[in-house]
């Protein structure tokens, strides 16, 4: 093509780089072409009003028919740049290539364990209460008919915090709880009976941290106190937890135990999970398993707690969470649910929650 103009011809290789150009040349070109300003082209029009009269004309003509050249010319390699873009953002997609794995939370088992536990006192009428994980010496213990000399409140025993308490009252000397048994105290000088709650919570013991000890571990405390509650109800309630928690022919036994705080005390034992009653290295040979402490509150722990202890009686137990997810699981040591490893923890927990 020609223009009969050499300054316009002088163009017409630039106008056949265009579709060579990427996106970023591309604007500069256009700017230096058709800009406002300083465009080439720009330019050239502004001049046609200073040529003679007779060549205003043809020049007029010449530079706007390759303006428009000039700007199809833009305007297509945009469009093509665009398809390319489109093309190469799905090229980049491989969509035979498997899906990444969301993230997904999960529940930890012991707060699984812990929360059907919950549960199924929840359906038969228990609720929920908890208590603070700092105590005094006197909710820990001897509210709970400790004797004031007893080694269970030995420094070696327990943690203690090296604060005093905020008041003299139901005081000693503030401690890490070692049980969640406290929180009876708390609920029956909370309010007058009747009581049935369970209690979920953390304790601390001074403990090594090995398979089987942790200086940290959950607990779960169970309180009934009535008119008229007997021992039967304290082993119809427990045996029919068991039922439910393990399986429904799951077998259970009472064993004599003591606790200051119980009397009688009873420890109960289910059925190895493991081995189903025939002894196996997990239940050392024995075909059961401990899982929790239990007894009739002690008749002085009442009184502690202004409750009459000649017309309400009741039961309390306690079990380990931690304890009760080994057996479930078969867990051979409880630091596997202490340490947060997630390799391990991704086996067992309930995919969104
Ligand atoms: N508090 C006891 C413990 O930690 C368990 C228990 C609770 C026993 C309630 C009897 C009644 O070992």
């Amino acid at each position: 093509m020609t223009t009969g103009f050499p300054a316009l011809e002088a163009l017409i290789p630039r106008l056949e780089s265009i579709p060579t150009l990427d996106a970023a040349a591309l604007d500069a070109e256009e700017i230096a072409i058709l800009g406002r300003k300083s465009g080439t082209l720009t330019g050239a029009l502004k001049a046609v009003a200073t040529l003679p009269v007779d060549e205003r004309k043809p020049y007029g003509a010449a530079v706007n028919a390759l303006k428009t050249r000039f700007e199809e010319a833009f305007a297509a390699r945009r469009a093509a740049l665009e398809e390319e873009r489109k093309a190469g953002a799905l090229a980049a997609v491989d969509l035979t290539m498997p899906g990444r794995d969301r993230w997904v939370g999960a529940e930890h088992p012991v707060t699984r364990v812990v929360d059907e536990i919950v549960e199924i006192f929840r359906a038969i009428g228990f609720a929920v209460a908890v208590g603070p994980e700092i105590e005094t010496e006197w909710y820990n213990f001897l509210a709970l008919n400790f004797p004031p000399e007893h080694p269970a409140m030995d420094m070696h025993d327990t943690l203690y915090v090296d604060a005093p308490p905020a008041s003299r009252e139901r005081a000693g000397r503030l401690l890490m709880r070692t049980h969640t048994s406290p929180v009876q105290i708390r609920t029956m000088l909370g309010s007058p009976p009747p009581y049935r709650v369970v209690i979920p919570g953390i304790v601390y013991r001074s403990d090594a941290f090995d398979a089987s000890h942790s200086p940290v571990f959950s607990q779960i405390e169970g309180l009934a106190v009535d008119e008229g509650i007997s021992f039967v109800d304290l082993k119809a309630t427990l045996i029919h937890f068991a039922h439910r928690f393990f399986s429904p022919d799951t077998k259970t036994r009472f064993r004599p135990s003591f606790f200051p705080f119980t009397e009688p005390s009873a420890e109960m034992d289910v059925e190895c999970q493991l081995c189903h009653g025939g002894g196996c290295p997990a239940c050392k040979g024995t075909g059961w398993m401990e899982i929790l402490g239990c007894g009739m509150v002690h008749p002085a722990v009442l009184e502690n707690c202004k409750v009459d202890a000649e017309r309400y009686t009741g039961w309390a137990f306690g079990m380990g969470p931690h304890r009760i997810t080994m057996l479930r699981y078969r867990l051979p040591d409880i630091r596997l649910l202490l340490e947060g490893d997630m390799r391990f923890l991704a086996q067992l927990g309930r995919q969104g929650g």
